[in-house]
């Protein structure tokens, strides 16, 4: 895997995906960096060089390893990203190149910069919804002269994106392709119609059949309705195990852990996920349906927050991809995590679609595996540590 960037700013850096798990097939040619990171730095550094010198006041916004942010570190950027992954991978690649994490002003997806913004450079995230919200959350920090930039490789970027960034923030168009990339430029403006509209985030949704009002901040997995492996494996969750400790992995808005609170009421729940936004929605979630249930919560990789030996139940639906990244490395870390932090005779439930093989994985692993419940695309998995 190539993990030397040369940076416009001439100089060589040394960067690395995170989690640094044993990558197989495709991810293990992943660079930690693409032609969308390489294509903003030139026109940074061909276009901007003069204004970047005055070291306005920057954020840069989804950088998915620290690319951008480790080659722009002179300027003290603002951080923001709703991934904890993230948030860790462009820490250890800033002191791979021996840059102080302290040069940097480090913001979740929830948390907007302290100051008016004179750069914003935006990484277009996967969720159209995401980056709407983080329009709207910057906007009252931008000013007639703010420089904003968009990138995206042209495989994600649709037109909705730059109709976002129009709409939001004033007009938008985007560049030429360089690479298979392109740039977004886009122009506040303060006088537009559109800017008295407020952000729909978070929504809030509705499921009468299941009694349960669920708030869901811009970035949640499936927040505009319940995802069909979801809805499947809440008909088969656990129950009546008396006092448990039981840990929904990957909790999204909270659906799994909350039902699964309301049918073991003595048990304890802890609410893990990488997405800030999600850990923040699992919150709201769980104080409104179950006040009275004691309940965690923790934005973390996969279960490193968690002692050994410190639960009885594992609730998860496991994550496919990584940013725009397929493939079950995040699932395999996460059954890794689960062995080692279930009590003996402590159980993983997994829901997954059937052509995932978890079943091979979970055997393999734990030497058992139980099919709970399955039907035409999903199975429900249990294996016992
Ligand atoms: C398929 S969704 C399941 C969400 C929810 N449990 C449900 O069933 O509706 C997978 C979740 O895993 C989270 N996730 C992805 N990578 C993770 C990681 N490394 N550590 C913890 N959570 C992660 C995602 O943010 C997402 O919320």
């Amino acid at each position: 895997m190539e993990i030397h960037f040369q940076s416009p700013f001439q100089e060589t850096l040394t960067l690395e995906r995170f989690p640094r798990s044993k990558a197989t097939g495709r991810e293990k040619s992943l660079r930690a960096w693409d032609a969308a990171d390489e294509y903003l730095l030139h026109h940074l550094y061909d276009e901007h060089r003069e204004f970047l010198e005055q070291k306005p006041t920057t954020a840069i916004v989804n950088d998915t390893f620290g690319a951008l942010t480790t080659a722009l570190r002179q300027l003290n950027p603002c951080f923001i990203s709703d991934s904890f992954l993230a948030h860790q991978a462009c820490k250890e690649n800033l002191s791979t190149n021996g840059v102080e994490s302290s040069q940097i002003h480090w913001l979740n997806s929830l948390q907007v910069p302290p100051k008016p913004l004179d750069l914003v450079l935006i990484r277009i995230p996967k969720t159209r919804a995401l980056l709407e919200d983080q329009l709207y959350r910057l906007r009252p920090l931008l000013h007639d002269k703010s420089v904003i930039i968009g990138c995206a490789m042209v495989k994600n970027l649709h037109a909705n994106d730059i109709q976002a960034f129009s709409d939001i923030v004033g007009p938008s168009h985007s560049s030429l392709a360089q690479k298979k990339a392109r740039l977004v430029f886009c122009h506040y403006q303060s006088e537009s119609e559109d800017h008295q509209k407020t952000s729909p985030y978070p929504s809030e949704l509705s499921l009468p059949e299941l009694d349960l009002k669920l708030t869901n901040h811009a970035n949640v997995f499936s927040q505009g309705g319940l995802d069909i492996g979801s809805r499947f494996f809440i008909q088969h969750l656990p129950e009546q195990q008396g006092e448990k400790d039981i840990i929904d992995l990957g909790c999204g808005n909270g659906l799994l852990g909350i039902l699964a609170a309301r049918a073991n009421p003595q048990a304890h729940l802890h609410f893990t996920d990488e997405s800030y936004m999600a850990v923040a929605s699992a919150q709201v979630n769980m104080h409104r349906h179950n006040p009275e249930q004691q309940a965690n919560f923790y934005v973390d990789n996969c279960l490193d927050a968690f002692a050994s030996n410190s639960a009885d139940i594992i609730l998860n639906n496991p994550p496919f991809h990584q940013q725009h990244t397929v493939g079950d490395h995040i699932a395999r870390r996460m059954f890794k995590d689960a062995k080692r932090v279930l009590r003996a005779g402590g159980e993983l439930w997994v829901v997954g679609n059937r052509h995932l093989n978890y079943h091979q994985q979970l055997k393999r692993l734990f030497g058992n595996c139980e099919l709970i419940a399955s039907n035409k695309k999903f199975v429900i998995l249990k294996a016992i540590n």
